[in-house]
């Protein structure tokens, strides 16, 4: 990953700065994990400081069409209904749903109700009842810059059981998120999800997971929840990305509907959550950008 750059040299990172004074340290550091066997990241993967602005515009967006969807949410809603107010609310702010053509999506937004894992297509005959528990996956374009996150509603009244796995799936967020931090590891973070999903007796999907975010809406790294502390991808100031555990009831296995190709479900039919933020990584920690 390292260019040579001349010393003198205006940085990589776009600061107008000769490169000695601005990331060659930066540079030498990370240079020294690789010599050491870390998987490191790459420049592409470091956004800079103009760019993470804008990325807060857009996560700003992001937040506000989710409380929307939170405020109206609510039995006998089908997910159409969702998929309209998001639509309406983030063209209302200037900006795109993501989702929407993407790789041929045809929604605006993924309503994933009980054994759906994710990208569940809102319908007019899908109709939240009490007891259900749904993700709402909300991804935004403004001004050409991505954020991406998603919540879990519980309508009416939900088993103690589907109430559990909710929450547990939100702690299990929260807990990787804590382990986020420069010249830590992803995998500090996919272990604390995996180990507080594991205690409580759920599973964690393993091919799906969290990605890189905003200049594209799916960019490297691919972001595990089954690595272990002090492996996978080095963390430095820049990095931003999602945190987004799938966390199922019984077994981790998945079908992706055969007729639509996007649908994904339980094998076993047992319940699914997921919440997801997007984090970026700072000099002494992290900040979460949307949630
Ligand atoms: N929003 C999902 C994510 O968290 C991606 C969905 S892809 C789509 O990464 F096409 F279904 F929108
Ligand atoms: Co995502």
């Amino acid at each position: 990953m390292l260019e040579k750059l001349g010393r003198n040299l205006p940085c990589w990172c776009g600061s107008g700065r000769k490169y000695k004074v601005c990331h060659m340290e930066f540079d030498e550091r990370i240079a020294e994990h690789k010599r050491m066997g870390d998987v490191v990241p790459t420049h592409k993967m470091i956004k800079n400081p103009a760019q993470i602005a804008k990325i807060k515009e857009s996560a700003k967006v992001n937040v506000a069409v989710l409380d929307a969807v939170a405020a109206a949410i609510c039995e006998d809603m089908p997910t159409s209904e969702i998929d309209r107010i998001v639509s309406e609310t983030t063209k209302a702010y200037g900006a795109v749903p993501a989702p929407l053509h993407y790789q041929g999506y045809p929604y605006s937004v993924c309503t994933s109700v009980n054994s759906q894992v994710c990208h569940g297509f809102p319908s007019d005959k899908v109709i939240l009842k009490s007891g259900d528990i749904v993700n709402v996956d909300c991804s935004t374009i403004l001004d050409g810059y991505y954020s991406d996150s998603s919540r879990m509603f519980m309508i009416g009244d939900v088993s103690d059981a589907a109430r559990k796995l909710v929450e547990v799936t939100k702690e299990c967020m929260e807990l990787g998120l804590e382990q986020v931090k420069p010249w830590g590891y992803l995998g500090d973070m996919g272990q604390a999800v995996n180990d507080h999903a594991k205690e409580n007796g759920f599973s964690v999907v393993r091919d799906i997971g969290g990605h890189g975010v905003g200049i594209e809406f799916h960019e490297d790294p691919f972001v595990s929840y089954v690595t272990k502390r002090g492996t996978d991808m080095l963390l430095v100031p820049g990095m931003m990305f999602t945190i987004e555990p799938m966390v199922n009831m019984g077994s981790a296995l998945y079908d992706v509907d055969p007729h639509n190709g996007w649908e994904i479900s339980t094998r076993d039919g047992k319940l699914s959550a997921q919440w997801e933020i997007q984090v970026l990584v700072t000099e002494d920690g992290h900040e979460v950008i949307s949630w």
